[in-house]
């Protein structure tokens, strides 16, 4: 049995739910489940494998997470660690790893990968995020063709099978020395 943090944050429940599906993947391992908005870790070496993961917004990392990361950089690089974000135009998923995460850090990861991601705007707390969230759904609906049917199947949406994918992947790195 293994030792696993998944340390993340959320604004509106999508890498929440992510991270509680990876947790799912990897029963009959000892899984934490850090929530960076209520809590941060003190002390990640305790742990055989870290996964961080993070909602984009306005193009960057959660605050929490992009400080879970700054305060643990040197371990980081160390350590078996994955990366997962969610958002919503998934096109530019690649672009934001690499603008957000150092490079050093992506190129010591065993994996790094996005979830796919929502656009929901009554999940939205405030009204800058309503707003912000609408802006984003038109252009989407916008983008894409204009038959009823087709205009909704553009949203984006979670993709369980790349949640299936990072879980194989951790459990795959045990077996390897880091
Ligand atoms: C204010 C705001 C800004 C956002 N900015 C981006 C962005 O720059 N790029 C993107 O692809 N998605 C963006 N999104 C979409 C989120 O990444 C997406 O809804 C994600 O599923 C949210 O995850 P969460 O529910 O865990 O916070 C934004 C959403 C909000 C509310």
């Amino acid at each position: 049995m293994k030792k696993v943090l998944i340390a993340y944050a959320s604004k509106s429940g999508t890498v929440k739910a992510c991270a509680e599906r990876l947790a799912r993947h990897l029963e009959g391992h000892e899984v934490v489940l850090c929530d960076l908005e209520q809590s941060m870790p003190s002390d990640i070496s305790e742990y055989d494998f870290v996964a961080v993961g993070s909602p984009i917004r306005m193009s960057k990392l959660h605050k929490r997470v992009a400080s879970f990361i700054d305060k643990f950089d040197p371990a980081l690089a160390k350590a078996r660690v994955g990366y997962f974000i969610c958002c919503g135009f998934t096109d530019s998923a690649e672009e934001y790893m690499t603008k957000n995460l150092p490079a050093e850090l992506r190129e010591r990861a065993i994996t790094c990968a996005c979830f796919g991601g929502e656009l929901n705007a009554r999940a939205q707390r405030g009204w800058f995020d309503k707003y912000i969230m609408r802006a984003m759904i038109s252009t989407v609906l916008d983008d894409g063709a204009h038959d009823g049917e087709m205009r909704t199947a553009n949203l984006p949406s979670v993709d369980p099978e790349s949640i299936s994918r990072f879980a194989g992947a951790i459990k795959e790195s045990f077996g390897k020395r880091k």
